[in-house]
Parts: C-alpha cells; sequence; structure tokens
C-alpha cells in the first residue's frame, strides 16, 4: 500500500545540501518504503537538495534494498532528475509548445554550444546550469528562458551571449 504523502519539509536554508542526516529524515518518513515510492523519493529529495547527489542514490538504495545502478537506470530514464548542484545562475529554457513553435530548439543548442554543457548540468565554474522545462507561463513571450526566476523572452540565437555576458558581468561586480 502507498504511504500517505507527508506535507513536513526539512528545513534549509537556500543553496544549503541535504545532509546525510537530513536525507535519513526524509528517509524516516517512508519506514516501509517499497520500490514504487522510488520515483516520489527522488523527487522530495531533489526538490530539497536541488539534485540527486551520490550520498542520497546510496541512501534511498538501501532503505528500499535496491542497487544503486537501478537507482541510477530509473533516473536517468526521467529527465526531470538531475545529478549535479545547480550552478549560481539556472537557467530554465521553456520547451512548451508557443516556445517550441517559435524556435526554443535553436535556443537549447545555442545555449548548450555556448556553456559548453548540456541540459541538465552545471558549468565547471558552478556559474550557470541548465534545465529544459515544460511551459512557464509566459508564452506571450515565447520563446522564454528563465534566468533565476528573471523571464527574458521573444528571444532569438543571437540574444543569448549578451544575456550570458549580463550575469557573467554581475558577478565580476559582485552584486549577484
Ligand atoms: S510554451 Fe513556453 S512559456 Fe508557455
Amino acid at each position: 500500500m502507498m504511504n500517505e504523502q507527508p506535507q513536513e519539509t526539512i528545513s534549509r536554508q537556500p543553496g544549503q545540501s541535504l545532509n546525510h542526516d537530513n536525507i535519513q529524515a526524509v528517509l524516516a518518513k517512508y519506514p516501509n518504503a517499497q520500490r514504487e515510492l522510488l520515483i516520489p523519493l527522488l523527487q522530495e529529495v531533489q526538490e530539497q537538495q536541488g539534485y540527486l547527489s551520490k550520498d542520497a542514490v546510496i541512501q534511498i538504495g538501501k532503505h528500499l534494498k535496491l542497487p544503486t545502478s537501478k537507482i541510477y537506470g530509473v533516473a536517468t530514464f526521467y529527465n526531470q532528475f538531475r545529478f549535479q548542484s545547480i550552478g549560481k545562475y539556472h537557467i530554465m529554457l521553456c520547451r512548451g509548445t508557443a516556445c517550441h513553435v517559435k524556435g526554443s530548439f535553436s535556443l537549447l543548442n545555442t545555449l548548450q554550444r555556448l556553456l559548453k554543457i548540456e541540459a541538465g548540468q552545471t558549468t565547471r565554474d558552478g556559474l550557470f546550469s541548465l534545465e529544459v522545462v515544460a511551459c512557464i507561463g509566459a508564452c506571450g513571450l515565447a520563446p522564454v528562458i528563465c534566468v533565476n526566476g528573471e523571464f527574458h523572452g521573444n528571444l532569438t540565437v543571437d540574444d543569448l551571449p549578451k544575456i550570458l555576458n549580463q550575469y557573467r558581468n554581475k558577478e565580476k561586480k559582485g552584486d549577484a
């Protein structure tokens, strides 16, 4: 039988990862969890931690008595899961219908090339991370990206270098 979804969350400062004990606290809410709770557990840990750390995957595996390889296998199948912490500037690129029709695929390719990462990854300097998301409710601005809550709309690929540089400059000036 599925456990009822607990409402309680683990307190955490923004940007702070869950530590081992915090992950244990999440797992403790599902004492008799079976493998059908794997996805909800991955979602909850990712929601609180921002990503799935290796430690989190190992602990979830122990809790559900599943091999880590199986967990990675399942988690990588769903592109909602990420295995690196998000960057200082988290770029959400909309791939909803309106944005798709107006060229979001080209934006995605260009961002991946400029940042030298794939969607779901973080740049080596930790400055940017990239995530592909469904409609973010700004279809009138399509195609659109959202960086730390700031929307950039009606984009062309030529706008992207300038936008990235805005954030790099912010970083240099230390007013991020
Ligand atoms: S489809 Fe992109 S914001 Fe709605």
